[in-house]
Formats: C-alpha cells, structure tokens, sequence
C-alpha cells in the first residue's frame, strides 16, 4: 500500500490513543494537530466553546507542522466528534494541505453519537478515494485494550 501518514485532533486524549495505536502497528508517520489557543476548561464550556466553533464554521489557526503530504500513499484522518461532525482544527488542516488522489481512511471518537461525521470529511476531502473507515466510542474510558486492537486489526487490514 505505500506510505502511511496518521495526522488526528484529539482533545481529551481518546484520538490521540487511537491514532497512535494506528502508526505503532503499521508503523506510519504521525501528525498531530494543535490548534493555536486551544480551549482552557475540560468542564461542561467545552461542549459550549466546542459548539459555537462549529456553529461558526471556525477554521482555528493550528501550529505548523512540515509535512510533505505528496511523500504519502494513505492517509489516516482521525477526529472526536464534535456536535455530529469532525472538529475544527482539522477543517484548519485540511484546508491548509492539499490532500488529494490519496487513498484516505477515517476514524473517528464519539460520546455514542458518530452521526454523519465520515460523510462530511468525505465532502470536505474530494479528489481521494476512502479505503476504510472506524468509530470508537469513548475508547478510554470503555476498554483501551479492545479498542486498540481494533483500531491496530483495521489498520493493517487497510495496508495489505
Ligand atoms: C465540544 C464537544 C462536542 C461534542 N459533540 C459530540 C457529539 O456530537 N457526538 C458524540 O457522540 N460525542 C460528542 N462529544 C464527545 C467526544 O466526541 C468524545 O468524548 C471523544 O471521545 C473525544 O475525543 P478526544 O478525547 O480525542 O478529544 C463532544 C465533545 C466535545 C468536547
């Protein structure tokens, strides 16, 4: 399959596992997107800033990161899942980079709620063709183990 890139947002930690369960186990480089200010409180004014980020269609900025998208073959795009969609420090990021003619796999971490979130990065992402895509729902919080060998079984399932 080529070159695999894992670039994820992760706030509370859920993504972040995954993405690195991912990389470790098909041995993939791995980005992971800081927004500039990130948000102070992980209190319930999380659910209001994160909401009104969406609602605003906010493109925070996001540190830079020198990554040569062109070197990749497969890309992992990995997001929590921010009321019913992928948060905005990868809509940043996706418009900062021109991912196109990848084979792209989604995975995603949710409070039970995945909603329509792989459908809107795929129309956030045209031009790539998707090879896969997951959901994980609280993986810290529910079973680490289980869920990091399903993030690892899928990601080399994507790679033969
Ligand atoms: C601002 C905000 C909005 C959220 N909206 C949703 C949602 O619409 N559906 C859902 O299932 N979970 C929602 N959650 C919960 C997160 O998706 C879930 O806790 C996820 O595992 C967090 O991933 P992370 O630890 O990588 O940040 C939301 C969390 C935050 C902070």
């Amino acid at each position: 399959m080529g070159k695999a890139l894992v670039v994820f947002y992760s706030f509370e930690g859920n993504t972040k596992f995954i993405a690195e369960s991912i990389a470790m186990t098909i041995n993939a480089d791995i980005v992971e997107i800081k927004p500039v200010n990130e948000i102070k409180t992980k209190g319930f004014m999380k659910y209001v800033w994160g909401g009104s980020q969406i609602m605003m269609k906010k493109k925070p900025d996001i540190e830079h990161v020198d990554i040569e998208i062109d070197k990749y073959d497969v890309i992992f795009v990995g997001t929590p899942v921010w009321a019913w969609t992928y948060a905005p420090p990868v809509n940043t990021f996706i418009s900062e980079h021109n991912i196109k003619n990848k084979k792209v796999a989604l995975f995603t971490c949710h409070g039970g709620q995945n909603a329509k979130t792989f459908e809107k990065l795929k129309d956030a992402l045209p031009g790539n063709s998707f090879v896969g895509e997951k959901d994980f729902f609280e993986p810290l919080l529910k079973d680490k183990n289980f869920n990091a060998n399903r993030a690892m079984e899928w990601a080399k399932a994507i790679m033969q």
